[in-house]
C-alpha cells in the first residue's frame, strides 16, 4: 500500500481583502504570526527564513510577488523567474501555513511604476516611503528608487499581514538596515528578525539569480565569497585598513574576470559609513556583475 508522504501544500490566497481575513482570523484565536516576504524562485535560503519562522510562531504566512516598483526599466523584472508551483511545494514541506502570492493589478491598483520612473497608470504619482539615508549609498546609488520601491511593498505586505515577526535575510544586507529604520521610524508594531546568508556548498550565496549563470560563470561567481573569505582572513589576522581588506576582495573578483564590479565596500555595519580603518566590527560589501548578472554578498568582520 502506499503511504501518503507528500506534505501538505499552503493556503494559497491571491486577493488583499482575503489575506487580511485570514490573518485576522488567526490573530484573533490567539496566533502568534510570523511572516516571510519574497519575491518566489525560492531556495534554501528563502527556505531557512521560513523554517526559522516555523520554530517560532503559531502561524507562517510566506508572501510571492515579483516587485516592479524596485526594478529599474531596465533591470530582469520581465525575466525574472517565476516558480509558483515549486514555491508552494517547499514552502509546504516547511510547514508554511498560507502563502500570499498576488498580481501587480491586486497590489497596485493605481498601476505600477518601475523604479526610479514617476507616475502610475493613472498618471499620478502613488503614495510611497521615503526611505532613511541608509538608502542612499552602494545599492541605493547603483539601483536608484530600488529601495523606495523595497520599502513600499515591504511596508504594504506588513499591513496586509500583520504579523509579529518578520524574517528576512542577512545576504540583503543594506535592506536590512533599510527596513529596520522604517518600522522604528514609522512605528510599525513588527519586529524584524534576520537571519543568516544561506550558501552553496563551494560558498556561493543562494540567490534566485544564480539560475541566470552558465557552468562557466558560476566558477567566477565565486570570486566573490572568496574575496570575502581572503578580507575576513586579513582582518582576523589583524589588518584594519579599509582600502587593503577591499583591494584583497577586489584582487579575487579581477583574478576571476568578474566585473564589471558596482563596488567592494568597507563599511559600519549600521550606518554604512565608509571608515579608513575597520572598527572592531565592519561589514565587507560586494556587487558585481558576472555575465549579464548582478550578484551581492557580503560579510561581517569581527
Ligand atoms: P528575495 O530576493 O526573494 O528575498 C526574500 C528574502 O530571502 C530576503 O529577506 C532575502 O534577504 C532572503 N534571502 C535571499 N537569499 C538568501 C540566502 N542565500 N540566505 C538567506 N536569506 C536569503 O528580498 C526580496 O526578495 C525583496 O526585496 C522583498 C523583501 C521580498 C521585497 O520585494
Amino acid at each position: 500500500m502506499a503511504v501518503e508522504t507528500a506534505a501538505r501544500q499552503p493556503l494559497l490566497l491571491t486577493r488583499i481583502a482575503d489575506a487580511r481575513e485570514w490573518v485576522s482570523r488567526e490573530r484573533r484565536a490567539g496566533c502568534r504570526i510570523g511572516l516571510v516576504p519574497t519575491m518566489g524562485a525560492l531556495h534554501a535560503g528563502h527556505g531557512s527564513l521560513a523554517a526559522r519562522a516555523r520554530s517560532e510562531c503559531d502561524r507562517v504566512v510566506a508572501t510571492v510577488f515579483v516587485n516592479p516598483t524596485q526594478f529599474a526599466p531596465h533591470e530582469d523584472f520581465q525575466r525574472y523567474p517565476r516558480t509558483l508551483a515549486a514555491d508552494l511545494t517547499l514552502l509546504g514541506g516547511i510547514g508554511v501555513d498560507m502563502v500570499f502570492a498576488p498580481d501587480a493589478g491586486e497590489m497596485y491598483r493605481g498601476g505600477a511604476t518601475h523604479a526610479g520612473t514617476g507616475a502610475g497608470a493613472s498618471g499620478v504619482a502613488a503614495t510611497s516611503v521615503i526611505p532613511s539615508t541608509v538608502a542612499a549609498t552602494l545599492e541605493g546609488e547603483c539601483r536608484p528608487g530600488h529601495f523606495a520601491g523595497v520599502a513600499t511593498v515591504v511596508l504594504k505586505l506588513f499591513h496586509i499581514v500583520p504579523a509579529d515577526v518578520a524574517y528576512f535575510g542577512a545576504k540583503d544586507y543594506q535592506q536590512t538596515l533599510v527596513l529596520r529604520r522604517m518600522v522604528e521610524d514609522l512605528d510599525v508594531p513588527i519586529r524584524i528578525e534576520v537571519c543568516p546568508t544561506i550558501r552553496e556548498s563551494d560558498g556561493l550565496a543562494m540567490s534566485s539569480r544564480n539560475r541566470y549563470l552558465s557552468p562557466e560563470e558560476r566558477e567566477r561567481a565565486l570570486s566573490l565569497s572568496r574575496g570575502l573569505a581572503a578580507a575576513e582572513r586579513a582582518f582576523a589576522a589583524g589588518e584594519r585598513s579599509a582600502a587593503v581588506l577591499e583591494q584583497l576582495a577586489r584582487r579575487e573578483l579581477e583574478l576571476a574576470g568578474a566585473g564589471p564590479i558596482d563596488y567592494v565596500a568597507l563599511a559600519d555595519p549600521e550606518t554604512l559609513d565608509r571608515p579608513q580603518r575597520a572598527g572592531d566590527r565592519a561589514v565587507l560589501l560586494i556587487a558585481a556583475r558576472v555575465g549579464g548578472t548582478r550578484l551581492i554578498d557580503n560579510r561581517m568582520l569581527q
